[in-house]
């Protein structure tokens, strides 16, 4: 859902994206495929990893390394790896825990893990209708980001406002994820209680 809805969003504004799946075949890959024109193609993660200037971790969090060493280390190595994911284990039922937190998060694990990589953590704090358009709400709220590298983060940073993000905080290094993936058991209560995924963190001071 997330990856499509970023893949599609990326295509409609020019952009060349190869949406990565676990095999070169993937039916819904295909289909978004066929459905977005030349801009968008379709291949195995490593195919993906290899085409990105940018490469965006759409899967589930508990997947997520795996689906990253499939990937591949060496071609994911020196790029930006934007995490969207949220470690959530929905095996006990609703609502989920996080199967990492308090003293670490996903986002650093896969900073450990790939070294090379440029994690950049963002976005994972919405649905994913509300992250390619903020403008969906009255008023959008707040972004947050975090990462280790500043430049990175800069560049991920155009890519939120051309979303039409303008309130985008920088948390800080990637052991600021710790506090945005413990944002999920909140959302998921708001969500309950809001009745909707339509709405957002917004920070006043
Ligand atoms: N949904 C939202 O609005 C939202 C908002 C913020 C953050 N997020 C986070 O974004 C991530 C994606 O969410 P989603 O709602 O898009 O979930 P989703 O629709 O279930 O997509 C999950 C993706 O992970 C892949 N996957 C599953 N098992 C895998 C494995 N063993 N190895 C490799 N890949 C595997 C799936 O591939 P197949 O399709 O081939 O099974 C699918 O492409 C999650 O971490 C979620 O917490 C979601």
């Amino acid at each position: 859902m997330v990856g499509e809805t970023l893949a599609t969003k990326f295509v409609s504004m020019g952009h060349k994206v190869k949406m990565g799946s676990r095999t070169a075949n993937n039916e819904k890959a295909t289909a978004w495929a066929s459905k977005n024109g030349g801009l968008a193609s379709h291949g195995t993660f490593a195919d993906a990893a290899i085409f990105g200037e940018i490469v965006f971790n759409c899967t589930s969090g508990q997947v997520s390394l795996e689906a990253l060493q499939l990937a591949g280390r060496e071609n994911l190595q020196g790029k930006i790896l934007v995490d969207v994911a949220n470690p959530l284990d929905f095996s006990k039922g609703m609502p989920p825990s996080l199967t990492v937190c308090n003293t670490d998060s996903l986002g650093e694990v896969i900073q450990r893990q790939f070294i090379d990589v440029k994690v950049v953590k963002t976005l994972n704090t919405m649905n994913c209708l509300l992250m390619t358009n903020p403008g969906a709400l009255k008023d959008p709220g707040n972004v947050f980001i975090c990462g280790n590298d500043d430049s990175a983060k800069a560049e991920v940073e155009s890519l939120l406002r051309s979303f039409g993000w303008e309130k985008i905080i920088d948390l800080g290094d990637i052991s600021a994820a710790r506090g945005t993936e413990q944002l999920l058991p909140v959302w998921v209560r708001l969500m309950g209680k809001l009745g909707t995924a339509m709405f957002n963190f917004s920070i006043v001071q």
